[in-house]
């Protein structure tokens, strides 16, 4: 069994991200299982509160769920062209303390897709992401690029995928990234 983790990088209950993963997981082939993590619980970085307290239970939660996947997922909503702050803050947060970014980043193998409103899906928070991941030295799959236009046009009412050909691309993407992660 392939077993991959997707993170939404959005806490909204009807999130276009969390959907689109949601999604995913329906579509993964045979073999291959997709759980979904969310950043609720995730407090803001803050050196001080780190030492005092260590890593948050959360955060740590994250990065075993992380550290027990085959590959990882980011559904990543773009903010004000770039990277949603509170999705930044909870890989901050995991690439503490240093000693743990090997086990948790660099043996990994990540890839990104995303989900907004407008005309060109993420595309650019999607290439931000691209300089955070090769910082922590990910195994990153170019394989595949998911950039969900018009998101509020292809998911239902119910946060349900109906457009045939978003599900089409969907389906491939976990195909190609799942055979990517367990290659090696
Ligand atoms: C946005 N949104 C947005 N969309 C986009 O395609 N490019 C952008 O630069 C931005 N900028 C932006 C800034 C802020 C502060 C907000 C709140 C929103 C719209 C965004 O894509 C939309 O809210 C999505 O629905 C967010 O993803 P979820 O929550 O549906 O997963």
């Amino acid at each position: 069994m392939t077993k991959l983790l997707g993170i939404s990088g959005s806490l909204r209950q009807h999130s276009f991200n969390t959907a689109l993963l949601k999604a995913a997981r329906e579509l993964a082939p045979a073999g291959v299982e997709l759980e979904i993590a969310t950043l609720h619980g995730i407090p803001l970085y803050d050196g001080d509160l780190e030492a005092q307290s260590g890593i948050p239970d959360a955060v740590t939660a994250l990065k075993q769920k992380i550290i027990a996947s085959d590959g990882i997922i980011l559904a990543s909503p773009e903010y004000n062209h770039s990277i949603p702050g509170v999705m930044k803050n909870a890989i901050d947060w995991l690439s503490r303390p240093p000693k743990d970014i090997e086990e948790v980043f660099s043996q990994r193998t990540f890839a990104v897709l995303g989900a907004s409103p407008s005309g060109f899906g993420t595309i650019l928070a999607q290439d931000a992401w691209l300089s955070v991941l090769r910082q922590l030295e990910v195994r990153y799959w170019s394989g595949g690029r998911l950039l969900v236009s018009r998101a509020h046009e292809v998911f239902d009412e119910q946060d349900q995928l109906q457009d045939e050909r978003t599900r089409e691309n969907l389906r491939k993407f976990v195909q190609g990234f799942a055979q990517f992660a367990t290659r090696g």
